[in-house]
């Protein structure tokens, strides 16, 4: 395939050939784990790694607790794809980039996405460390990921995003976090440009806005996904209180500190989901 020629359709079905050179294992479930929550990749039974180095037209992430590699393994019955590390439209990567690591998991056969991500939260009753279930989200970003031609055999030029976050399976999820006695929210996440956080100001707006959540990634991700027909759960992990709640300065180490927190509790959720997603027949 030349260079020139190829179109998003050819690099998503590269990247994925490149993966199945490497293991035959077939993903029903991709994973995208936001900072500092990567480390339920290595909990993969039999994990096969693979450095985004090593698969063609995927874009490589700097920012520290970011690692970059695929991982591939079963967990609770559930065969899964897990990206540790994902890169953000702020280190300069337009939103189609952003998503095009989610286009390969689907391709690789995910029929669910799981995406996670650290965010700050705007309702003010929230204390760092709580859950969020994504409701639904509002796209603040300065570009989309369908943006430009569209190419029918990825999906369709106007996807419905009615149900973007699939309603059964938040409901399942909420049922798996009753079962486990593990404290869920439900609510709406804002994608922010960033690298900034918020202003107060803009905290505000947010708030006005309906938004419960704010971060700098996921919806690019998911409008891929929903784009190849894939179904999604979003979780969010709130990392501390939005700019301007508490008065104290937000830190790049406040949040991967509580993500770390909470990672048992996180991942505990984790398994739960995978569990029930295979045992309730969601992944054929
Ligand atoms: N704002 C935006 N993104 C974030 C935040 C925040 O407060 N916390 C973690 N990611």
């Amino acid at each position: 395939m030349s260079e020139l020629a190829a179109t998003l359709y050819d690099k998503v079905h590269a990247a994925a050939q490149a993966v199945r050179e490497r293991t035959d294992f077939v993903p029903q479930v991709g994973l995208i784990l936001g900072s500092g929550l990567g480390a339920f990749a290595e909990t993969l039974d039999r994990p096969v790694m693979i450095d985004y180095g090593d698969i063609p037209y995927f874009p490589r992430s700097h920012i520290v607790g970011h690692k970059g590699r695929l991982v591939l393994g079963s967990k609770r019955g559930a065969c899964c794809v897990a990206m540790q590390g994902r890169v953000h439209m702020y280190e300069g990567h337009s939103a189609q980039t952003v998503a095009f690591p989610a286009r390969v998991l689907v391709a690789l056969g995910a029929k669910v996405v799981i995406v996670t991500n650290a965010a700050g939260g705007l309702n003010p009753s929230w204390q760092p460390g709580t859950l969020m279930l994504i409701r639904d989200h509002l796209d603040m970003l300065r570009d989309h990921a369908l943006r430009g031609p569209n190419d029918d055999r990825l999906g369709p030029r106007f996807p419905d995003m009615t149900t973007a976050y699939a309603p059964e399976l938040r409901a399942l999820v909420k049922d798996v976090a009753a079962s486990e006695g593990i404290a869920l929210q439900e609510g709406v996440y804002v994608a922010m440009p960033g690298p900034t956080y918020e202003t107060p100001a803009e905290v505000r707006m947010l708030q006005t806005l309906g938004a419960d959540a704010t971060g700098m990634s996921t919806v690019p991700e998911v409008v891929v996904a929903r784009h190849m027909g894939a179904r999604v759960i979003g979780i969010s992990c709130i990392t501390n209180q939005a700019a301007g709640i508490t008065g104290n300065a937000l830190s790049h180490d406040e949040v991967t500190e509580t993500a770390t927190r909470v990672r048992a509790t996180f991942e505990r959720l984790l398994d739960g989901i995978l569990g029930a997603l295979s045992a309730k027949g969601e992944l054929s």
